[in-house]
């Protein structure tokens, strides 16, 4: 039995994936023969309900100088961040003097691009070294370290103290949530706000979304779950807003408690998570068994496929695919290849199920009959792009919300079981 990252209160594991290769550890073929696996396992804290992975892979085996996600790499990404962007400068920006913007996880400088162009005072904090360096070459500042108190002491030494931190994706990827939490409480002027986002966990759990749970999610948060870790260090949720992105994200906007009315919305949404029996521990129960049940069918497509001698490829060589092909056991005979814009993961092999990820213009070049839309949170995105292909005959099949063939004439919503 292992402890609880956030309340150290027994944590009940109630899904194991086996072993697992680092998820966004994309290799050379010299590389396969010491590839590191761990097991992937996830489990629900009686103590203080959150959800969370049972065994941790070493930060520095995940973010290192060759991380090789690009926030960039998605159009409908930076757009969804300019927006956020856009959003958080009005309404909490508006008549501050000289603010002070912040970003946990800063990436490439895709967000807080938007927040240098327009003059105002950022600083990055990202501890992936390659990505930082195409933030600093675009003339965002960025220091290159992980966040926490320490880190928060120094910004709040060099530049005062945050009217805004922002952090996307980043917050459920972080062990040491507490220091974290203690960092951003340190950094926040007295009316400052946190506005993070993360995959909800409201979402992977009515839609089956088992891939994202990977080695770099090691929380799956809720306002549930994490109302209490905030209160502990003075802070609270004042907003809540559900996203389309990532397969359904939640934006968070947290605040020093008292700092800022409470939104009426943060109420409903907590009801709804009751009702959805979100901080119950049977809910995860069902959960397994509707993962056990998801994976056997997209198996047994794959399989039927393989057999009528239609050629599959991978669209998307995402770390959530890393769950899918190694719990399903999806290798090169059942998916050929995968398709992806990223230069740093092309030429390479997918962690663990070893299939090559290939440059998209090899998916132009020769198209595929059937196409496993491993990026399917970017489904709209990706249908738009190919929408030649889909009427030329091509189908994308997709395993979230259930296994199926993404409609051609409905191209959003996925059809039932084929
Ligand atoms: P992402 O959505 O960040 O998923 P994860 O967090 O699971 O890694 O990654 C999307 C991947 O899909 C990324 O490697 C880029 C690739 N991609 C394409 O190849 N073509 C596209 O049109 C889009 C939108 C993404
Ligand atoms: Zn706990």
């Amino acid at each position: 039995m292992t402890q609880c990252l956030v309340c150290d209160h027994d944590v009940e594991p109630f899904l194991n994936f086996g072993p697992m290769p680092i998820a966004n550890g994309f290799l050379a073929a010299e590389q396969v023969a010491s590839e590191p696996f761990a097991d992937l396992e996830v489990g629900f804290c009686g103590g203080c309900t959150m959800v969370q992975l049972t065994q941790l892979v070493e930060p520095e085996a995940m973010f290192h100088e060759n991380y090789a996600f690009f926030t960039s790499s998605s159009a409908w990404m930076g757009r969804h961040f300019a927006a956020l962007a856009a959003d958080a400068r009005a309404r909490w920006l508006d008549g501050a003097e000289d603010p002070l913007v912040v970003e946990i996880g800063s990436n490439d400088g895709t967000m807080l691009g938007n927040f240098q162009e327009a003059g105002i005072r950022h600083l990055g904090i990202e501890p992936s070294a390659n990505v930082a360096q195409a933030a600093m070459d675009r003339g965002v500042e960025t220091w290159v370290r992980f966040f926490g108190r320490e880190t928060a002491d120094a910004v709040v030494e060099q530049h005062g103290r945050a009217d805004l931190v922002l952090a996307t994706n980043v917050l459920c990827h972080i062990p040491d949530l507490d220091g974290v939490l203690a960092g951003v409480s340190r950094l926040l002027a007295p009316g400052g706000v946190l506005v993070f986002e993360d995959p909800y966990l409201g979402d992977i759990v009515e839609k089956t979304s088992y891939d994202q749970i990977y080695d770099e999610h090691v929380f799956y948060f809720c306002l549930g779950n994490l109302k209490p870790l905030l209160a502990r260090h003075g802070l609270e949720i004042v907003r809540a807003e559900p996203q389309g992105v990532h397969g359904g994200s939640m934006r968070y906007t947290v605040a020093h408690a008292g700092a800022h009315p409470v939104d009426p919305a943060v109420e409903d949404l907590l009801e709804r998570e009751r009702l959805a029996g979100l901080h119950e521990p049977e809910t995860y129960v069902r959960f397994r068994t509707a993962v056990e049940a998801s994976r056997d069918a997209l198996v047994a497509e794959l399989e039927r496929l393989r057999e009528a001698g239609v050629r599959v490829v991978g669209y998307g060589a995402t770390s959530k695919s890393t769950t899918v092909t190694n719990y399903c056991g999806i290798t090169p005979d059942l998916v050929s290849s995968i398709t992806d814009t990223t230069p740093t993961k092309q030429g390479k092999l997918s962690p663990g199920a070893h299939v090559p990820v290939v440059p998209h213009e090899d998916f132009r070049a020769d198209p595929p009959e059937v196409a496993l839309l491993f990026a399917w949170n970017h489904q709209a995105e990706i249908v738009a792009k190919e929408a030649q292909w889909l009427a030329d005959g091509g189908r994308f099949l997709v395993y979230v919300p259930r296994v199926g063939f993404v409609d051609r004439d409905a191209p959003l919503a996925a059809t039932p079981q084929v």
